[in-house]
């Protein structure tokens, strides 16, 4: 029999529903061409239903989230709710609650899209970074005293543990001997690069910097180690972006590389990423926010959503689909859109789905 798979489908805010529409579209044609079914549920958790009930992510939606194969999410942000509460509440709640330690976040400029680097292609902006995902300055440990007087003190902690840190090099190291570069013919070896500031977060980076030499010595003796900080990460993704493969790194400098990252691999039109509990439940989703201006019109470039997708499928163990559905994406960026940008595409959201489905099972 042929499988299925259970996603949840959370579309979420602005013009999250109508990108997760064509992402749905693409992952069902896939199915049918490679022989697995999706069995959808969709969520309305978000903005609306936040303003309407007061609710976030109630504890009994986890518990639901926790019955699905993964989690497909649209976009959350609501131009009537103050910063953060979505945020916390929905998607920081669904990271922590389901333990998807991993933010993954590939950095793969694709034919036909616009760099703002110069002289720089395909060849040499391909690479990912395994950003840690549940620890660091977003545990919320912390606090203020004598807040409101002039003595005020406020205090955010970075905080790691051996075990989480041990976890996350696992998986890079893992990814790295699977997908890098040498594993995918595109380069002499594989290499893991951990992105830190150990010289001056000299606990935390520390920390870091032993668990990654002894996990890469003793175990993955053939995978090349770099190091950079942080800062200079910044300059060589700009400058060199051919010297990474895998890069590793906390959860506060990943969320920050991966947004240059993401610039450079032409913004969030395109840039994807995903919450990975390898043990458990994923999230994937398109990096860039619910759009609300453009919701409803047909003008939003759904390939962020659609490379969201495709991430998931290759994690539920769909390779050959997911690979497809690449190079769907890879033929419209090429060959059909004239800008990643909204309104700018040449094409209407529902058609660029469209030209990807066709292309995946052709
Ligand atoms: C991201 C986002 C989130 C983060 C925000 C929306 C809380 O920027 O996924 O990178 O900081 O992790
Ligand atoms: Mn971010």
């Amino acid at each position: 029999m042929a499988k299925s798979y259970k996603i949840a489908v959370i579309g979420g805010d602005g013009t999250g529903p109508e990108v997760t529409v064509e992402a749905v579209k693409v992952l069902k044609a896939a199915g049918e061409k490679f022989g697995f079914s999706l069995d959808m549920t969709e969520f309305d958790f978000g903005g609306e239903r936040y303003k309407r009930t007061g609710e976030l992510l109630p504890d009994s939606a986890i518990e639901e989230l926790r019955g699905f194969d993964a989690i497909l999410l649209g976009a959350i942000g609501h131009p009537d709710v103050a910063p953060g509460i979505l945020e916390k509440g929905i998607l920081l709640r669904a990271r922590f609650e389901l333990d998807q330690y991993i933010n993954l976040r590939p950095v793969k400029l694709y034919p036909g899209v616009y760099t703002p680097i110069k002289d720089k292609g395909p060849d040499e902006i391909d690479y990912v970074v395994v950003r840690e995902n549940t620890g660091d300055l977003y545990t919320g440990t912390g606090g203020f005293t004598m807040k409101g007087t002039k003595n005020e003190v406020a205090v955010q902690s970075a905080v790691y543990n051996r075990f989480q840190v041990d976890r996350a090099l696992k998986y890079a190291f893992e990814y790295a001997k699977k997908y890098g570069k040498k594993a995918r013919g595109k380069g002499p070896e594989n290499t893991l690069a951990l992105c830190g500031k150990t010289n001056v977060l000299t606990y935390v980076y520390d920390l870091w910097e032993r668990a990654f030499h002894e996990m890469g010595q003793s175990q993955y003796p053939d995978i090349r180690r770099d190091y950079y900080h942080v800062d200079a990460t910044c300059m060589w993704m700009v400058k060199n972006p051919e010297w990474f493969d895998v890069v590793v790194t906390g959860n506060m400098f990943g969320d920050i590389i991966t947004d240059l990252g993401a610039m450079t691999q032409g913004g969030m039109g395109i840039a994807a990423g995903g919450n990975i509990n390898p043990e458990g439940v994923s999230m994937f989703e398109p990096i860039g926010g619910s759009a609300p201006k453009y919701t409803g019109m047909g003008v939003i470039n759904p390939l962020a959503a659609i490379a969201a997708g495709q991430m998931m499928i290759k994690e539920l163990g769909e390779e050959k689909a997911a690979d497809a559905i690449e190079k769907g994406i890879m033929h419209v960026t090429a060959n059909k859109l004239k800008s990643l940008a909204a309104k700018r595409m040449g094409y209407s959201t529902s058609e660029v789905g469209d030209m990807v489905a066709e292309k995946t099972v052709e």
